[in-house]
Formats: structure tokens, C-alpha cells, sequence
């Protein structure tokens, strides 16, 4: 059983540092990225981070991470709220899965509030920041390990 967990990203989070700041922050994704790697190695996981514009590239990811990884963190970015593509992905797969939202997705537009892809997560953490990602991180952890031992 695989302890790599593939960290995904959906659109405009490669903008991270110069996008709305007051959401989202200063920190860049490839900031992200550098405290996700520090954060895994101390729970002695790898991981596989990666970021793109186009949610079938998403869904051609969670399908690759079903193959290879032992979990997935994912922030769909707006695809969150309109993907049945990435719902069904992630049922298809059948690995647990960690939902990422920089911003409190609940305290913004009512557009935001639902997420496809929570009822198919473990867990959704949302609004504080990216430190959700070593949040969740820590949060699979055990669910890694519990696979292994299965
Ligand atoms: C986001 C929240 C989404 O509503 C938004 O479309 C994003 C980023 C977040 O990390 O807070 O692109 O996923």
C-alpha cells in the first residue's frame, strides 16, 4: 500500500501570492508546496503536488493517484462547487480523500457554500489558510497508515 498522498490543485491557484490577497494571502504555491514537502517528511509520507488549469486534467489525476497513491488532498478551487466529473472521480477511486479551501468557502458568496466533492471526502478543512494543507496531511496520515495495515 502506497504512502504517497497526490496534492491537487484546480484553477488560478497558481496565481497564489498575487490573487486577491485578502482571501487568499501572500504565500505563493510553490510556498505551498515547500511546506507540504517539510510537513510529509516528518510524517514520513511523499508526496506528488501539482497544480492545473483544467478540471479533465483533475479528473485524469485522481484517476493516476488510484493507481499509485495512498490518498488525496485536494483544492478544486471553483470546480469544487460545479464538478460532477471530479464527484465521481473520486468515488471511482475509492481512496481517502482530504478536501483543501484556502478561504472559509462558507463565510463568502452563496455560490460557494456547497462543494461536490465533500460528500466524497473523509474531511473538508476550509479558511485557514494554507496551513489546511499540513492540517490535512496530518489528517490522512492515520488513514495511510491504516490502509497499510489492512
Ligand atoms: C478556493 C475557494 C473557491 O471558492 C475558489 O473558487 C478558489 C479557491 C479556496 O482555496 O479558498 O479558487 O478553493
Amino acid at each position: 500500500m502506497s504512502k504517497t498522498v497526490f496534492i491537487l490543485n484546480g484553477p488560478n491557484l497558481n496565481l497564489l501570492g498575487k490573487r486577491e490577497p485578502g482571501i487568499y494571502g501572500g504565500k505563493t504555491l510553490d510556498e505551498i508546496r515547500d511546506d507540504c514537502v517539510a510537513a510529509a517528511r516528518d510524517l514520513q509520507i511523499s508526496t506528488e503536488f501539482r497544480q492545473t488549469n483544467h478540471e479533465g486534467v483533475l479528473v485524469d489525476w485522481i484517476q493516476e493517484a488510484g493507481e499509485k497513491a495512498g490518498g488525496i488532498i485536494i483544492n478544486p478551487g471553483a470546480y469544487s462547487h460545479t464538478s460532477i466529473a471530479i464527484h465521481d472521480a473520486i468515488r471511482g477511486v475509492k481512496l481517502p480523500v482530504a478536501e483543501v479551501h484556502l478561504s472559509n468557502i462558507h463565510a463568502r458568496e452563496a455560490f460557494r457554500h456547497t462543494s461536490m466533492v465533500t460528500p466524497v471526502a473523509v474531511g473538508m478543512i476550509c479558511g485557514f489558510g494554507p496551513l489546511g494543507y499540513t492540517l490535512a496531511l496530518q489528517a490522512l496520515a492515520p488513514q495511510l497508515q491504516a490502509r497499510e495495515e489492512q
